[in-house]
């Protein structure tokens, strides 16, 4: 437990949009000469780095999203903290940057949330805490080479839903014509690189009306690959449920849970398998996008070939099979439902 006697911040949890709000302390430890040095809170939320630094030229950075929730009895719970660790591990190393020790990373989130108790959204209020651990090169380089030093940091920020105004929203995603990863490049680690280059897919989608851009493999064009910033889950006709298998998207930490709980809790027969957009959709009983922003988010209509296809009824309802994993998913976030999987890690004081 952390101290619950510190008064929370006045804000309005129940409007918060998922935007930067400044909180009081973060996490930051500098990897030099090899080590890891012990780490610190501080109270700056600026980075002073060298010019030079391949982090912003060269894009030698990765990055985590996670959230902390507050349950019903005042416990302040993390959601698979281990697998996030494992993640930037993988990023790491794909990018020849120094692993955050699991331990270093576990105690510095821990700390950086029992420090900022007081912008924990309080249960019930629909808001969470957003953690952004990451991974940067900061020491002086020029050429293209791996820095020579690296500052691993995590801030956090009380957020809301991340696609719309409400809690469980229905969202509508386009067709990208541009890439977003190719095959053996980086597209299944949480780097940097990534993301700037789905700005403008992003942007494209929106001025179509889409919440977000809808990736296809950069193969083919015909496999879904993943969103924006969430993988993407399928409730098929004939009772299945999918989830695209590629190489090149993240390792949603929220769809390898929806997956479990799918099986597990809906006894559905669930699986990775390629799933071919147009030839398949008509067999889509309901789709949606998930992540650890998105949580879940179905998918009511998608634009591809110069047209909206609506999934479920009339593109904007929410259906049956959704509504019941999201309800699944957070209800074991917020500590409401058994965590059968343990899944659960409690900040403790
Ligand atoms: C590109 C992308 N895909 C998927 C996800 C979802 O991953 P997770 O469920 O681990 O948050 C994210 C991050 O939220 C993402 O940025």
């Amino acid at each position: 437990m952390v101290d619950a006697k510190v008064n929370k911040k006045p804000l309005n949890w129940a409007v918060l949009g998922f935007q930067y709000q400044r909180t009081d302390y973060r996490f930051r430890a500098v990897h030099e000469n090899g080590v890891w040095g012990e780490g610190e809170l501080i109270t700056d939320e600026n980075i002073p780095i060298h010019e030079g630094a391949p982090s912003i030229h060269y894009a030698q950075q990765c990055f985590e999203g996670m959230k902390a929730q507050t349950s019903a009895d005042g416990r302040v719970l993390l959601f698979r903290p281990d697998l996030n660790s494992e993640r930037m591990d993988l990023a790491a190393k794909r990018l020849l940057m120094p692993q955050v020790p699991e331990n270093l990373f576990l105690e510095a989130v821990e700390e950086t949330v029992r420090a900022n108790y007081a912008w924990i959204p309080p249960f019930g209020s629909g808001a969470s805490l957003y953690i952004r651990p990451m991974l940067i090169g900061v020491g002086e380089n020029l050429g293209l080479n791996p820095a020579q030093k690296f500052e691993f940091r995590v801030f956090v920020c009380p957020v809301g839903p991340y696609y719309k105004e409400a809690g469980l929203a229905v969202i509508s995603l386009a067709v990208s014509e541009m890439d977003r990863a190719a095959p053996n490049g980086t597209g299944s680690f949480k780097v940097g690189a990534n993301y700037a280059g789905g700005l403008l897919a992003t942007r494209a989608a929106q001025v179509l009306g889409a919440n977000e851009a809808l990736y296809l493999d950069s193969m083919e064009g015909r496999y879904i690959d993943e969103a924006g910033s969430a993988n993407i889950i399928v409730a098929m006709k004939d009772g299945s449920f999918a989830s695209p298998k590629s190489d090149a998207i993240l390792p949603s930490i929220t769809r390898r849970s929806i997956m479990i709980l799918a099986k597990e809790e809906l006894g559905l027969k669930a699986e990775d398998r390629p799933i071919d957009l147009r030839a398949e959709f008509s067999q889509f009983q309901e789709m949606a996008a998930c992540g650890t922003a998105a949580v879940l988010s179905p998918v009511g209509k998608v634009w591809f070939d110069a047209g909206w296809h609506n999934v479920y009824q009339d593109g904007d309802s929410i259906g049956p099979i959704m509504q019941e994993l999201y309800d699944l998913l957070v209800g074991i976030q917020n500590g409401e439902l058994e965590d059968r999987f343990s899944w659960l890690h409690e900040v403790s004081r």
